[in-house]
């Protein structure tokens, strides 16, 4: 993934990117103090990419993360979404393109333990504007239960079920509307060893099935996995060796 990412930047992009940011800040203002939480972000992800973002406590990955879920608008920049800008939107658009575009999975599983494991999956279905019929809501969340390898435990309530299991039904929650990026904030951070390999091993398997990932980790093996590694320094993304990414400069450089 990582050479084809290369390989369109160097042909000018001839493959528009999924996810296109390009000089995105993010500053949170209160009466004393200014918090320049991003300081310039460009990035693409190409479908089928799988990245992982890495860096300290403070350094924006949170922040950086909510932006590309539309959880929170950005100070300036543009942020386009398969060549549509989405960085003015309202939040009541927001929250449609996000339904319809977007998958989250938090490292607190966040599911809801008054509904059965079937109706956590099938909710972001039932949110949608257009609603869709309930045999076609029934086959995808069957779909998305078997990907996980879940399908026995559809008519458990979360909190019957382990770590592992819960964590499982929030990627099948995730995946269920098809979309085109999935968001990953310390998918193993609330589990033993164990069962955080087991997850991050059905999450390399749905990459390579073609879902494109952004993944935040603590974690250097599993930032490892990705097809691209991307350091956070203080509001900064840093190249490879620590300097920061200057990359319309590099990519002007290499276009002919
Ligand atoms: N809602 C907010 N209001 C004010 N400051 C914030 C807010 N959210 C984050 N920050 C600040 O922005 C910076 C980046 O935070 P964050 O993205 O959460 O970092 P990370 O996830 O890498 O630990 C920090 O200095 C943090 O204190
Ligand atoms: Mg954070």
């Amino acid at each position: 993934m990582t050479t084809n990412t290369a390989l369109n930047a160097s042909l000018g992009a001839a493959t528009p990117a999924t996810i296109a940011l390009r000089g995105i800040t993010k500053v949170f203002a209160t009466d004393e103090m200014e918090t320049h939480a991003l300081r310039g972000i460009d990035l693409d992800i190409y479908t089928g990419d799988f990245v992982s973002i890495c860096g300290p406590s403070g350094c924006g990955k949170s922040t950086l993360l909510s932006l590309l879920g539309l959880l929170d608008m950005p100070t300036s920049g543009s942020y386009q979404i398969e060549g549509h800008e989405v960085s003015g939107l309202s939040l009541s658009e927001a929250a449609y393109i996000r339904n319809e575009k977007i998958g989250f999975i938090f490292q607190s599983f966040n599911l809801i333990d008054e509904l059965t494991v079937f109706d956590n999956i099938a909710l972001p279905l039932r949110y949608r504007r257009t609603s869709l019929p309930k045999a076609e809501i029934e086959a995808r969340v069957q779909a998305c239960l078997q990907k996980v390898d879940m399908t026995h435990r559809a008519g458990h309530r979360p909190n019957q079920l382990s770590g592992g299991q819960q964590q499982r039904i929030a990627i099948a929650r995730a995946l269920v509307g098809n979309p085109a990026l999935l968001l990953v904030d310390e998918p193993t951070g609330n589990l033993d060893s164990k069962n955080g390999d087991a997850v991050m091993e059905m999450l390399q398997q749905l990459n390579n099935d073609g879902t494109t990932l952004c993944m935040v980790t603590h974690d250097p093996r599993y930032a490892d996995m990705a097809s691209r590694k991307l350091h956070l320094l203080d509001g900064r993304i840093l190249d490879a060796d620590g300097s920061p990414l200057q990359q319309h400069v590099t990519l002007k450089q290499v276009a002919p």
